[in-house]
């Protein structure tokens, strides 16, 4: 396990951005595992700061972002599909045909987690996997719970989830109350794992996962079994670390 300790939030999105930039660089039709919410943002920008300096090509890149809102359409701003148009694909030159996100208006919600774990397996698994990390140790939608769910799957979230998202959402009745995730089959199958926390609210999410037993309640301690997994912390988010 490789940690990373970086002044703040602006260190840990160029850090996060070069590492990805290199992936790119490096092998040019890699299966980039993609995250939403606030943590990734400054690292998209940096993204497509690098990609109009015309130092990277994501002509043959393919993403699978990690989790989308369950009941949701990908129309409705709030969407994950919607955030990463506008964070990142939009800005960059990736054919959208080959970025995925979970239908979050799938009808049969059992059949679409099925075939979006045949597609991350038939492109042969994640080559660089992204993830940000909830306060409750989140990864994905993957919520704590008495067991670690394997493939993609239908959540329900928790109230710290809700209430956490509901920043995004007029009120926090519009929340979705159910997701579909990415399992920790796929995020462990990735070759590369960086997980990206910024501030003082994920302080004891980062102390559990990484210091802690390796526990379902505790999700991204998981983690600790992944043979390349990189941890990119600011200050805050390091701050109760041990060292
Ligand atoms: P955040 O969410 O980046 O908005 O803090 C992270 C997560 O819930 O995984």
């Amino acid at each position: 396990m490789n940690i990373i300790k970086v002044k703040n939030y602006d260190e840990m999105s160029k850090r996060a951005a070069f590492i990805v930039a290199s992936q790119v660089s490096i092998k040019e039709d890699s299966v980039l595992g993609l995250a939403t919410g606030s943590t990734p943002i400054g690292t998209y920008k940096q993204i497509i700061n690098i990609y109009n300096d015309k130092l990277i090509d994501f002509k043959n890149i393919t993403t699978y972002n990690l989790d989308e809102y369950y009941d949701l359409s990908e129309e409705n701003e709030q969407s994950y599909r919607c955030f990463m148009n506008q964070n990142l694909f939009n800005h960059i030159n990736i054919d959208k045909k080959n970025t995925f996100v979970p239908n979050g208006k799938a009808e049969n919600p059992e059949k679409e987690c099925k075939r979006y774990d045949s597609l991350v397996e038939k492109s042969g698994n994640i080559d660089l996997q992204i993830l940000g990390i909830g306060s409750n140790a989140h990864i994905g939608f993957n919520e704590p719970d008495d067991k670690f769910a394997k493939g993609t799957h239908l959540v329900d979230l928790k109230q710290e989830t809700i209430d956490a998202n509901a920043r995004f959402f007029k009120s926090k009745e519009e929340v979705p109350k159910k997701a579909i995730s990415m399992g920790m089959k796929n995020i462990m199958a990735a070759k590369k794992v960086i997980l990206l926390a910024s501030g003082e609210n994920k302080a004891q999410a980062i102390k559990s996962t990484i210091e802690g037993p390796i526990n379902p309640s505790v999700p991204a301690s998981i983690l600790q079994l992944h043979p390349d997994v990189t941890f990119i912390l600011d200050e805050d988010a390091a701050s109760r670390l041990n060292k």
